[in-house]
């Protein structure tokens, strides 16, 4: 306590006085898992102009559609003051200028996002975008997110933009391109639905409210506010209403279906006058076991019943629903959720008189599939493991037919965008190859994150619900073969490896109970001998140096610990919910944090003991030096703290006033100390930097083009062999990014980019970003490649050089150094006593 109560009067009038960092250009880029990862919830194509289509997701933000197929994100630059963003609630593409599009933004609408929803509107197709903050919340992660499309523009006169509330906010209008917005007074109908007013959760309980508005352009024209507007409002009573003088008066549809559903899409036929409604009963995206559709025919005011099936054939809602513009009379339709067999695809050529289903039952339990799955882009999503190795999808909200392509369709479900370029071949051929389409969307949320010593593998990744990978390539789409197995957890939420041993890995997640081990870093799994009489759930977990002892930070029943693989026994010496680390070579030593105070265990985990209280109150992190006993790193909502014996005292890192999580990798100068990126408040400025030299000076890695999101929420590993490249990912969907310095900025350009944000419901804000043409400098690292063997040993801060790079005949490798694997070209023999084993096809060590 005294000595870190003195360091930090030291360090007061020392580099804590600096100006603002310096700024390193980096190139960032997703790590490549592919084909999505998450709910995509909304696709859009712009009916008039041809090649314009935008797909939105309720954590990940929103992408625009390239003609090769590939997707682009959009909102890359949202950062810690506006992470709401990231919820993509409705989007619409403007039929009249079709560079304009406008999306709603706003994650919940619960107590859990704090902030007021934002109507963003760009005019150069989503390159740069504006800001209008609305007086209410938006949910783009709540129930009923994939209904819709709540925005719509006007196709005759295009300045004119509704859009359809939640929480009983009822309809909004703005007629100056979504500048500006007001209430539509005359439209009373906000939503009787609540998804579940007695869940013990808060998310279950609000208004859905109003689910889409749909103009119907055959009644104006070009030039004057279109008189006919539908809209589709979450209520199991009344639900379509019309109004047929441009807003100013509405009323319910007459002879409307009087069964208990909701309207999901709302969807016009321009060339039939048809305006086609899907229901289920549930505001989904997970529910729905009834539904029907029904088409209304505005010329003739009679509405048809067209569901496809009945009886009790009919076991789910219907969502997603596709017209084709090119021919009239061809329509589609999702199931929303066919959990058994495997999802639903119907579709007709007369209106739905008659339907064909793209699978059908044969001589049961067989079935006869009008359709072959080409996964090639998102090979992870096709699983010989799972029951249904290549399903068709859940959670089928969106589906759309090209308006210029009638063989051109895509549609999104809970882990991807499906679709395909033959969709005629069913009404020919009777066969079509869906294929996976999300190519540039990665929509995971990424729990835990590491740069293996073993270097067997670029990257070990925890992510929510699709469980995690090895990445042995950072740029090729995973495998199910790469993604973790045996057990096949839905999220991995931490992951752990021992130092000394640094291909055995823990890692916990799933269900309660569910811990997992390997021996040859995450190739290949099994279950703890444990892990299903113990109940702890989720956490951080952490491996002794040895790889003999667990302990495990669970949410819910404390901190446990397993030796030898027994049975786990709670820890009672250390509070509930602390950030545990295991010290990397020391396979007595532990490491504990909660909140602000320090804890550390010199008896393999048995009892903890508090050494210190740092400063500020949420702890982060805890990182240990990967090849020093004793060097520990922490970090809390007041900086970053370092202690070299042990835990015992802290000295305060210079720079940073907060921290959160942070890595050490792979140093600048052979020999030199780790180098450090950390998400951290440097001068003020909250942003991702980077350190060569314990701290004493630190560059900003990323650029007003790479926000992000919620700063928090990202996990950080440093490479461990190849100097400055630094991984992060975190909750903000947008899965895994890696970064590179001195080969360009983000894009591969310099990018100058000036944000004002306004925060009243009338002001809006804009963001303008100029790209100048400054060219990018080739990169000049040429020693520290990604193939330079390294040895464990030598990284330690103060002695051997990084050896190893040359195989010398006789050259031996020290205690824990690699000695083999796929692509060794370094020694294969060890200083005895140590002896080279095989830890997997990529990997072996001196042991
Ligand atoms: C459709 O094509 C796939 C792939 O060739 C094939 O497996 C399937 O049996 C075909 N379906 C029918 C009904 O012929």
């Amino acid at each position: 306590m005294v000595r870190y109560a003195a360091a930090l009067v030291a360090l007061a009038a020392g580099p804590l006085l600096a100006a603002s960092a310096a700024t390193e250009c980096y190139k960032w880029k997703n790590v490549k898992i592919g084909g999505g990862g998450g709910f995509v919830d909304g696709i859009v194509f712009n009916p008039t102009a041809s090649g314009i289509a935008y797909a939105r997701t309720d954590i990940g933000g929103a992408y625009r559609l390239n003609a090769d197929d590939t997707w682009t994100p959009m909102l890359d630059w949202v950062d810690s003051t506006n992470w709401n963003y990231m919820g993509v609630d409705a989007i619409a593409t403007d039929p009249i200028d079709t560079n304009r599009v406008v999306m709603a933004v706003g994650l919940y609408t619960n107590e859990w996002d704090p902030n007021m929803g934002s109507i963003l509107r760009s005019t150069d197709r989503g390159a740069t975008w504006s800001a209008t903050k609305l007086s209410f919340k938006v949910g783009g992660n709540m129930p009923g997110r994939g209904m819709g499309e709540r925005l719509a523009i006007d196709p005759n006169l295009n300045s004119i933009i509704y859009f359809g509330a939640r929480s009983g906010n009822g309809l909004w209008k703005s007629t100056d391109y979504g500048a500006t917005w007001a209430k539509v007074t005359s439209f009373t109908s906000a939503g009787t639905f609540i998804p579940n007013p007695s869940d013990p959760s808060s998310y279950q309980h609000d208004i859905v409210g109003i689910a889409w508005v749909t103009f119907d352009s055959t009644s104006g024209s070009k030039g004057a506010a279109t008189p006919r507007i539908f809209v589709g409002v979450a209520d199991k009573s009344n639900s379509i209403w019309v109004s047929t003088n441009g807003g100013s008066s509405w009323s319910l549809v007459s002879g409307q279906p009087s069964q208990s559903y909701l309207p999901h899409k709302g969807v016009l036929s321009p060339s039939d006058k048809m305006l086609y409604i899907t229901y289920s009963d549930g505001a989904g995206p997970y529910d729905g076991t009834l539904g029907a559709i029904w088409k209304y025919s505005i010329t003739a005011g009679t509405w048809t019943d067209i569901t496809p099936v009945t009886g009790s054939d009919l076991y789910y809602g219907f969502g997603g629903f596709a017209v084709d513009l090119k021919k009239p009379g061809t329509i589609m339709v999702a199931a929303l959720n066919a959990w058994w067999p495997e999802g639903l695809i119907f579709r007709s050529t007369n209106s739905g008189s008659t339907w064909s289903r793209i699978w059908e039952w044969g001589n049961y339990p067989d079935r006869i599939k009008h359709f072959s799955i080409d996964s090639s882009l998102a090979p992870w999503l096709s699983d010989p493991a799972d029951e249904v190795p290549e399903p068709l999808g859940w959670m089928m909200e969106s589906m759309v037919i090209d308006p210029f392509n009638s063989d051109h369709w895509l549609y999104g479900t809970g882990a991807t965008v499906y679709g395909g370029r033959d969709l005629t071949k069913w009404d020919t051929v009777g066969n079509i190859t869906i294929k996976a389409l999300a190519d540039g969307i990665e929509e995971t949320a990424i729990l835990d994150l590491l740069s293996p010593p073993s270097q067997h593998v670029k990257l070990v990744s925890s992510v929510g619900d699709i469980n995690g990978f090895i990445h042995d390539n950072l740029d090729t789409p995973r495998t199910s073969a790469s993604q973790f197995h045996n057990p096949k957890f839905a999220t991995t939420f931490s992951l752990g490896y021992a130092g000394n041993k640094p291909l055995n890995y823990v890692r916990v997640g799933g269900e309660a109970g569910n811990i997992a081990l390997s021996t040859d870093g995450g190739v290949s799994w099994y279950s703890h001998p444990q892990s299903t009489s113990t109940t702890g759930s989720n956490g951080v977990v952490s491996y002794s140096a040895n790889a003999d002892t667990i302990v495990w930070s669970t949410t819910n029943i404390g901190v446990i610990r397993s030796t030898n693989s027994g049975s786990f026994t709670t820890i009672s010496s250390v509070p509930a919910n602390a950030y545990v680390a295991a010290d990397r070579r020391d396979n007595t030593v532990f490491y504990a944090l909660s909140g602000n105070k320090f804890y550390v265990s010199k008896n393999t985990g048995s009892t903890f003991t508090q050494t210190v209280t740092l400063g500020g109150s949420t702890g982060y992190k805890i990182v240990p030096n990967p090849g020093t006993t004793g060097d520990v790193w922490v970090s809390t909502d007041a900086g970053l703290f370092r202690s070299t014996n042990t835990g015992t005292s802290f000295t305060q890192v210079s720079g940073p006033t907060w921290a959160a999580h942070f890595d050490l990798g792979a140093p600048k100068t052979s020999g030199g100390y780790w180098s450090i990126a950390a998400m951290a408040t440097i001068d003020g400025k909250k942003a991702l930097y980077r350190s060569d030299d314990a701290g004493a000076s630190w560059v900003q890695i990323n650029d007003a083009t790479m926000g992000f999101g919620t700063a928090e929420s990202n996990r950080i590993a440093v490479d461990y062999s190849q100097y400055g490249r630094v991984f992060i990912g975190g909750g903000n969907g947008r899965g895994i990014f890696y970064g590179v310095p001195g080969t360009g900025c983000s894009g591969g350009t310099s990018t100058t980019t000036t944000r004002t944000t306004t925060t009243t419901t009338t002001t809006t804000s804009s963001r303008t970003t100029t790209t100048s043409s400054r060219t990018t400098t080739p990169s000049t690292t040429t020693s520290r490649t990604t193939t330079t063997p390294v040895t464990t040993t030598s990284r330690t801060t103060t002695t051997s050089s990084r050896t190893t790079t040359t195989t010398a005949s006789g050259a031996q490798q020290t205690l824990y150094g690699q000695c083999g694997g796929i692509g060794w070209t370094g020694p294969t023999a060890c200083v005895p006593p140590a002896a080279c084993v095989v830890g997997n096809p990529y990997y072996s060590q001196c042991l």
